[in-house]
């Protein structure tokens, strides 16, 4: 989900702008901004004020020149920077839609129909605004690359292209007019999550009809929160007594998957699903507010009590958790993991430290927050299937000579006692953001995907935008003022261990148009003018160990492209080298993206296809009738609908070879 040009609704937007972080912690200010220069000077990366005294736009332009002559491991024909009402890929792909929003996912589905749209329908059809996507190959399987298990999360709901007639419903002088019950059932059952089963044949991916393993998640299906916080007084409700059993899950933005065949889908803003205000002295106040909460970019609570917080106080706090969920047992009940924490979790990637543990990162998606880790106490291997519920938080600060520190979220450790507020590990995790604060963690420019790189041990951050950091917060992880561009962090962990606590970094990449000396990118001289991107959200990691990363802000109007897959070398002499090798259509955001574990078929997610341009004063507001694309159909009849896509190489092979 973008923020801020797409936040639902003006007030929610400026309540965003700033964050929610009010705590001291550290900006280190002009005496660290010397060493982003010195470190970037010796790999050969100018800073901002080294660009414009030394090099001219002109120079960049003929450093492109050379692009052909590094070596590169993405070897694959770079396609056009621009933006359209269709998807490109790189010559030699075929990008195919998998399954669009309405198709069938349970046996028996109805087929689409906009026009008479039900809550009934929706919930047995695939959901909206498809974000993370995850392959589990089929145990067993003739061709485990060719037949598996996909899922998907359904971030959120964007009514005004969804329900004809309506239009945009989160502005502040609309306020919901149009929304009915039947129009949020919908939007409830369109969100969450699906599992579909997907195989190969002469090449070509198809969804399996009527698979045993097809399921939708939704804001309805029971889930239980396990962990060192269930059963808190501060989860229980009155629906709830037990603080055990809630009902759905909501924003899964993006996820990970698990060694022992689970997905982890992560709750992100679910502020916006919240209204009205809490009684007078609630002892939730501090923390709600720290989660930017009730936002009200949603009409849920005017039909649905748990979602008006005058009257369950507790709801939030049984959201924004990391779900773990068994995508081969539909039966199986999807558990709120609390040991991992609560934030807007944007994604759960993990890897399996030396020690045996299993290590998640974990990026808390908002202006100045944090990024965190969990290490498992027992081994990835053990066959215990509650291994997510025992284990240790950590967040992280960036200290200024290129170290840093995962410090632990433990009650009773440092400043984490009653004298603060927290009585129990339940009140550290429920209220993970307030103690990261006191632990003096490092305000990051909104962390999205952070993922390990198997083959190397490093570990890639994507810091997609902070445009409200100012001169004086800058610090040496976070080197630009009004960062609209994003960048990305590379970390090494100690004695190449992702369970230890200390660690090494180096900025990889500051991103924007390298040509624009004010904007201080650094993507390599090799880069091309189609080559650099802005505002890294999702990434994945390929079999070789190749970095490939998703964006999400990029437009005509705010750098001339479409969002879309780059990749980066992250290696070698081609380091920070972007190479652009699909965009998406006009007005979406890209997510996924997933591999399968041969590289031969890399799943990317089309997310909110036909939004306006908003940083475009001039663009008509996209509405259900006039959306500015109606990709994937292009059915005069029918709106944009967001969509998973299979990219192959056309006559095999490994992808983007
Ligand atoms: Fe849902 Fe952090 O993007
Ligand atoms: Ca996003
Ligand atoms: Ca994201």
């Amino acid at each position: 989900m973008t923020q801020p040009t797409r936040t639902r609704s003006q007030a929610a937007e400026a309540a965003e702008d700033a964050g929610s972080n009010p705590s001291p912690n550290a900006t280190f200010g002009d005496v660290v901004a010397a060493r982003f220069d010195r470190r970037d000077l010796l790999r050969g990366l100018l800073g901002v004020g080294a660009i414009a005294a030394v090099v001219t736009p002109r120079a960049l332009a003929a450093g492109s020149a050379q692009a052909a002559e590094t070596p590169t491991r993405f070897p694959f024909a770079e396609i056009e920077a621009g933006s359209d009402t269709h998807h490109h890929v790189a010559a030699g792909h075929d990008a195919e839609i998998l399954i669009r929003w309405g198709d069938p996912v349970l046996p028996g589905a109805p087929a689409f129909d906009p026009y008479n749209q039900s809550a009934a329908a929706q919930a047995q059809q695939f959901g909206y605004n498809n974000d993370f996507v995850g392959y589990f190959p089929m145990p067993g399987a003739a061709d485990p690359a060719g037949h598996g298990l996909l899922v998907i999360n359904h971030e959120y709901t964007n009514e005004e292209l969804m329900f004809p007639g309506l239009g945009r419903q989160d502005i502040k002088s609309v306020a919901f007019a149009g929304m009915t019950q039947a129009l949020v059932d919908i939007e409830m059952a369109a969100h969450g999550g699906s599992v579909i089963e997907i195989k190969r044949t002469a090449g070509r991916w198809a969804v399996v009809p009527d698979s045993r393993y097809a399921r939708r998640i939704t804001v309805e299906t029971p889930m239980v929160l396990s962990g060192p916080a269930a059963g808190a007084e501060r989860l229980r409700t009155a629906a709830d007594p037990t603080g055990r059993a809630v009902h759905g899950m909501i924003n899964n933005c993006a996820g990970g998957t698990t060694p022992w065949g689970t997905w982890l889908t992560c709750e992100e803003n679910i502020n916006y699903y919240f209204s009205g205000a809490l009684p007078p002295d609630s002892p939730e106040a501090a923390n709600h507010k720290r989660f930017n909460l009730p936002n009200s970019a949603y009409a849920w609570g005017r039909f649905h009590e748990r979602f008006d917080i005058s009257k369950t106080p507790h709801e939030p706090n049984r959201f924004g958790w990391v779900v773990e969920i068994d995508p081969f047992d539909p039966t199986a009940t999807p558990k709120k993991r609390t040991a991992m924490g609560r934030f807007k979790h944007e994604g759960a990637a993990g890897i399996i430290a030396k020690t045996g543990q299993y290590v998640v990162y974990q990026g808390d998606d908002e202006r100045f927050d944090y990024i965190y880790k969990f290490v498992t106490t027992g081994r990835a291997e053990s066959g215990d299937r509650d291994l997510l519920d025992s284990g240790t938080l950590h967040v992280a600060r960036f200290d200024t000579d290129g170290r840093g520190a995962w410090m632990p979220l433990v009650f009773g450790q440092g400043p984490l006692t009653p004298q603060n507020g927290f009585h129990s590990q339940a009140d550290v995790l429920i209220g993970t953001r307030l103690a990261a604060d006191l632990l003096g963690a490092t305000k990051m420019d909104r962390p999205e995907d952070v993922e390990a790189n198997p083959k190397t041990g490093k570990v890639y951050v994507m810091l997609t935008n902070n445009g409200k950091r100012t001169p004086d917060q800058v610090d040496a992880v976070n080197p630009r003022a009004d960062n609209r561009f994003g960048h990305i962090v590379e970390l090494t962990p100690d004695a190449d261990d992702h369970a230890a606590l200390g660690f090494g970094w180096e900025i990889l990449v500051r991103c924007g148009d390298p040509a624009i000396a004010a904007v201080g990118a650094t993507f390599s001289s090799a880069t091309t003018r189609n080559g650099w991107f802005g505002m890294p959200d999702n990434c994945a990691v390929d079999g070789q160990g190749r970095l490939w990363v998703a964006t999400d802000g990029n437009s005509p109007a705010r750098t001339g492209r479409a969002d879309g897959i780059w990749a980066l070398e992250t290696d070698g002499q081609g380091r920070g080298t972007g190479k652009h090798f699909f965009r998406v259509p006009c007005g979406a955001e890209m997510c996924g993206p997933y591999f399968t574990p041969d590289d031969t078929t890399f799943f990317v997610a089309v997310q909110h296809p036909g939004e306006a341009d908003e940083d475009d004063p001039k663009a008509v507001p996209a509405t259900f009738e006039a959306p500015s694309t109606r990709w994937p159909d292009f059915d005069p009849a029918l709106p944009p609908r967001p969509a998973v896509l299979t990219i192959t190489r056309r006559g095999g092979g490994r992808v983007g070879t």
